[in-house]
């Protein structure tokens, strides 16, 4: 069964697609050819190849409404990864939607950073845990975590580690726990708590965390009315602003993560690179022996890291 197109004659996948690339060129979407593609393979359940395979193949009925509506989104200025419901971040796909953060890939490398400082202390790396399934040796924190972006990769790549994974968004949370049914066996070792930073932790883990990781919201409210509107109009308020400073969450996390680090451990946090002296100072004034700061991938000083002393 198809259903006529705008034309009025049954459509092929390679029509369709050109089709939804025209209306997204003509919104001003600078990669409207791939992005078409990619709702198309959202739309279709086809891979990129079985796309080029099959692309003059009529496309069922069922596709037109869907995939118009997609592309009416995006259209009008939806970011692509809210309309298609899930992105990848350090080979997870996770759901994502309003209610949090899109994560970025600045993030994967505040990932990638906490899993090597976790290496450099010892840990063993590897995503598989079949021999030791729930057991852990030690605990780390994703602090305001979003869709469980920084949780969800680092339960995966560190077999032995026992994490939590905090918000003070309930709405954010709800797609975490999503993202942590969606996980498998890593998400095992996932805990979820409520609230504003440490206070979302129990008690007893006071001193007692390896590692604290976050990406906390890092733009001034004077900065929000400049953002991209793709960002503006879309992702919460409450994951982008942080205070009239923009540093306000910041230095919360480093002021109290040395009371919660473990002697030897290590606070992985992503920030703005104008930020990156204030954050110094916080995390030297905090007593933090070992401070360096880290660059993304376009050269960006980006991710601040900041050692306890081994001897406490
Ligand atoms: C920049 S987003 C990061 C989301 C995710 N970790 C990521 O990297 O994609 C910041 C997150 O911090 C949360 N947040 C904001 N203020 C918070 C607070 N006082 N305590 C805990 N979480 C907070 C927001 O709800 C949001 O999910």
């Amino acid at each position: 069964m198809t259903t006529p197109d705008v034309a009025g004659r049954p459509a092929t996948w390679r029509e369709l697609t050109d089709r939804a690339a025209d209306t997204l060129r003509a919104a001003g979407i600078d990669t409207a050819d791939m992005e078409a593609r990619w709702l198309m393979e959202e739309v279709s359940g086809l891979d990129r190849a079985e796309l080029t395979v099959e692309a003059d193949e009529l496309a069922p009925d069922r596709t037109v409404p869907i995939l118009d509506a997609l592309v009416e989104r995006r259209a009008a200025g939806e970011p692509l990864q809210y309309v298609l419901g899930h992105w990848d971040f350090h080979g997870l796909d996770l759901a994502v939607d309003p209610r949090v953060l899109i994560p970025r890939p600045e993030t994967e490398v505040v990932a990638e950073v906490a899993i090597s400082e976790l290496e450099r202390i010892g840990e063993r790396r590897g995503r598989s845990d079949a021999w030791s399934g729930a057991l852990t040796n030690f605990t780390v924190a994703d602090l305001g975590t979003g869709s469980g972006a920084l949780a969800l990769a680092l339960a995966a790549e560190l077999p032995d580690a026992a994490v939590w994974a905090t918000d003070r968004s309930e709405a954010a949370l709800a797609i975490a726990r999503a993202n942590l049914a969606g996980a498998g066996q890593p998400a095992v070792r996932v805990r979820l708590g409520e609230g504003s930073w440490f206070e979302a932790l129990p008690e007893d883990l006071r001193g007692g965390l390896r590692l604290v990781v976050s990406n906390p919201p890092y733009v001034a409210e004077s900065e929000y009315p400049d953002l991209p509107p793709e960002v503006r109009d879309y992702e919460p308020y409450d994951a982008l602003v942080s205070g009239p400073s923009g540093l306000e969450s910041i230095a919360t996390i480093v002021e109290q993560a040395p009371d919660w680090l473990e002697p030897g451990g290590v606070l992985v946090l992503e920030l703005a690179p104008h930020q990156v002296e204030s954050a110094r100072s916080l995390a030297a004034a905090a007593g933090f022996a070992d401070v360096e700061i880290r660059k993304d991938l376009s050269g960006r000083e980006r991710v601040l890291v900041a050692r306890r002393s081994p001897g406490g």
